[in-house]
């Protein structure tokens, strides 16, 4: 079956996912207009949702004559110009050679092809003939010879739609894009709601839902990364939906940089939503042929509530976005010096602490920051990354010999796009990192970044980490990156190609990670920017997981780890048993419960373990064997949110099942105990309401309806904080 169609007597295309559907039409004076999104409505052209009236203060362009029902400002559109009669947030905007800035696209021509587009240099979702669909409809505007290729990309099983825009100049004149959004989705009606993941380092995608209002909204970021603040993945939802019940849709921005997801409530109660790279700072010069392309954005529609729409980014970045071979296979277990002894570390302590690992069962030893260069602090060592040998006597290439040497895989920490400026590097290349002439550069966590729009820059930190790699058989690297991006300007680009640094800094990003990935197919790669400040669909393109947060606090991370699961997989959130009381908030919670929250991720321990007591390290051996038996329901099940830590605060519970519905593990935290407490009862999802399933600890059978519908009282435990923990297989 074909899943994207155009009728060329009605002039209307049709995209079809197994349970969503997609439309738009040519209309008048050949202007594509957006007709549907939502529900699988079959066969029907919805063209009848659209209606014309005089709209009088609305502007018509010139070619609608004495035809004053045709106006862009009120009609729902695929990709807006602007200067054209249309008043709201656009698409797209230029600067003509005579400093005008009128767009007017039109369709001219369309391409549908099997097999997933994709973009140069920017990481995108993959698939194959079996998998996807491409369309390619063409606009133009027709004076200046501007092209804009709106692409789209259909995954009829995973229920995504992918959206980018491929922008041509085919004119003789320069042009130079100054907003260049990924899609825009219009809707006729304004009853909606804004979910939307907001925070700050240590604090990351906090979910916050405000019903839209009036005029323009927006979320974004011009840290130069997708940021701590706030992530590039919002949902629009009815105001009645839940987890479990009602549409919603998501929007994911398949971008690590500077984005801006706008929407805007218009006079005729419209909703309109643009999201793309931010035009703040930005600008991209088109001479004659060139050719711009936006980052991809990934839609999806559930009308089974947030739940199933978590479900289907799950699914999605799972199987065509992530293509580490890690994605869907067990991975080493690995403690990280980071928390136990920061800065302060010689050969002999990493390597005590690798053995006390071994002994533990886990499978990999990470070395963190302050390894290379002369790096003691923040202050110094960035840029230099050849090992700092009074630390590591010996060399890097003999500790690694001795941790392998134990049964124990290796991995080490990287920040390739930092210059400290009390590093070699700094002093042989000050011009090397972003800086504005004759200005004095801000400093955050006391470094600068380096200017890696630059090739030779970008070739010789990879030539470095390269190296280093090379030398000891790396299992495992994090890629780190501690500042958001400043100073912005290059001195290696002209004046008016300065817009297009931030952007380039970004492509430079992607094209060091292409390199790393493609050099170490098998090195196991983690994201990282001070936490979760680049927890983006982009970045899953180069690495399977990304540390979600610097707060390894079990209590706060129940708020950081839900919010992230909304867009992304559990299996891509890198979590960590630290110690306790904890480094971040001084707050104590009993190692079960510390355990069962890093066991909601990537699971690894991150504290100083020869410091932990017999008692402490026999209770994480048990917890390394339970994680190792219930990791392939992290990587490969459905993911329920049970309850939200933003509503409830007696307790946080969350519920992994098979895709085959044979297993279950109900997991969460009771956060306050009281006197002459209440009972709780919590009601499993995604069960077969028909088979039995046996608790695996009191043996109890039940049916699937009954955990689903009578639910389960929580355990009553003495203490706060203590960890909730249930698994039933299906029995019958
Ligand atoms: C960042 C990371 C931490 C750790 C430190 C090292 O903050 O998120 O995990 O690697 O840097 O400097």
């Amino acid at each position: 079956m074909k899943h994207i169609t155009y009728n060329e007597e009605t002039k209307v295309f049709r995209l079809n996912t197994n349970n969503s559907s997609y439309q738009m039409q040519v209309r008048e004076h050949a202007t594509l207009v957006h007709l549907y999104y939502g529900a699988n409505v079959g066969d029907t052209e919805v063209t009848h949702r659209i209606i014309s009236l005089d709209r009088g203060f609305s502007g018509n362009p010139y070619e609608a004559g004495e035809d004053r029902t045709f106006s862009l400002d009120v009609l729902p559109q695929e990709y807006s110009g602007y200067g054209n009669g249309d008043y709201r947030i656009n698409g797209m905007e230029v600067e003509h050679e005579d400093g005008s800035d009128a767009v007017r696209l039109c369709y001219e021509s369309h391409q549908i092809r099997k097999g997933k587009y994709s973009l140069s240099g920017l990481p995108a979702m993959y698939g194959d003939e079996d998998e996807a669909e491409t369309l390619e409809i063409v606009l133009c505007d027709n004076i200046s010879n501007l092209k804009v290729h709106l692409l789209y990309g259909v995954f009829p099983k995973l229920d995504v739609i992918t959206r980018a825009v491929r922008i041509k100049n085919e004119g003789e004149k320069q042009i130079t894009i100054q907003r260049a959004m990924s899609m825009e989705m219009d809707y006729p009606n304004k009853n909606m709601d804004l979910i939307h993941f907001y925070g700050r380092h240590c604090m990351e995608r906090l979910k916050e839902r405000l019903p839209l209002h009036h005029g323009v909204q927006s979320v974004e970021s011009k840290r130069g990364t997708s940021s701590h603040q706030h992530n590039p993945f919002v949902i629009l939802c009815d105001k009645k939906t839940t987890e479990t019940h009602g549409d919603c849709y998501g929007f994911a921005l398949v971008y690590s940089g500077n984005y801006r997801c706008e929407i805007e409530v218009d006079q005729m109660e419209q909703t309109r939503l643009v999201m793309g790279i931010h035009p703040y700072h930005f600008s991209y010069r088109l001479n004659q042929g060139d050719m711009f392309e936006t980052p991809e954005v990934i839609i999806a529609y559930s009308a089974e509530g947030l739940g199933r729409l978590s479900h289907i980014y799950h699914d999605a970045y799972r199987s065509n976005l992530i293509r580490s071979k890690y994605v869907n296979t067990p991975r080493p277990i690995l403690v990280n010096n980071w928390e136990a002894t920061y800065f302060d570390f010689n050969e002999e302590k990493l390597f005590n602490i690798a053995k006390e690992a071994k002994e533990i069962g886990l499978d990999m030893f990470v070395l963190d920051d302050g390894w290379f260069g002369k790096r003691d602090s923040d202050y110094s060592g960035l840029g230099d990354w050849t090992v700092n040998e009074e630390k590591i006597r010996g060399g890097l290439p003999k500790l690694v010999k001795k941790i392998k040497g134990i049964g124990m895989k290796f991995g080490i920490w990287i920040e390739p796009e930092m210059i400290s400026e009390d590093s070699e590097l700094y002093r042989k290349h000050p011009d090397w990192c972003l800086r504005i002439p004759e200005r004095h550069m801000n400093r955050s966590r006391h470094q600068l970044n380096l200017d890696i729009t630059r090739k030779e820059v970008r070739e010789y930190v990879m030539g470095q980490i390269f190296k280093v790699l090379d030398s000891c058989s790396v299992d495992y690297v994090k890629w780190d990156m501690n500042r958001s991006v400043d100073n912005v300007y290059s001195l290696a680009l002209p004046k008016e190609r300065q817009g297009e640094v931030f952007h380039r800094y970004v492509l430079g990003v992607y094209e060091m990670m292409e390199a790393l990935v493609q050099r170490y197919p098998d090195i196991l790669f983690e994201n990282c920017s001070g936490g979760g400040g680049r927890f983006d669909a982009g970045m899953l393109y180069y690495s399977p997981q990304i540390w979600c947060s610097d707060n390894t606090d079990a209590i706060d991370r129940l708020k950081i780890q839900y919010g992230t699961s909304f867009g992304y997989p559990i299996s891509t959130m890198g979590a960590h048993l630290s110690v306790c009381p904890n480094h971040q908030t001084g707050r104590t919670t009993p190692q079960e419960t510390r355990g069962i929250v890093a066991s909601a991720g990537t699971f690894g321990f991150e504290l100083d373990l020869e410091h932990m007591s017999a008692e402490e390290k026999e209770l994480a051996k048990k917890q390394i064997q339970e994680y190792k038996a219930m990791e392939h329901l992290v990587q490969t099940g459905d993911y329920h949110r049970l309850s939200s830590p933003f509503k409830n605060r007696d307790y946080v519970v969350w519920q992994f099942v098979s895709k085959d519905k044979k297993e279950t593990i109900v997991h969460g935290v009771m956060l306050r105990n009281e006197a002459n407490p209440h009972i709780h009862l919590i009601y499993l999802r995604g069960l077969e309401s028909e088979a039995v399933y046996k608790d695996m600890e009191t043996e109890k059978l039940y049916t699937g309806a009954a955990l689903m519908k009578a639910g389960m009282p929580l355990p009553v435990k003495q203490g706060d904080f203590t960890p909730i923990q249930f698994r039933f297989c299906k029995v019958g």
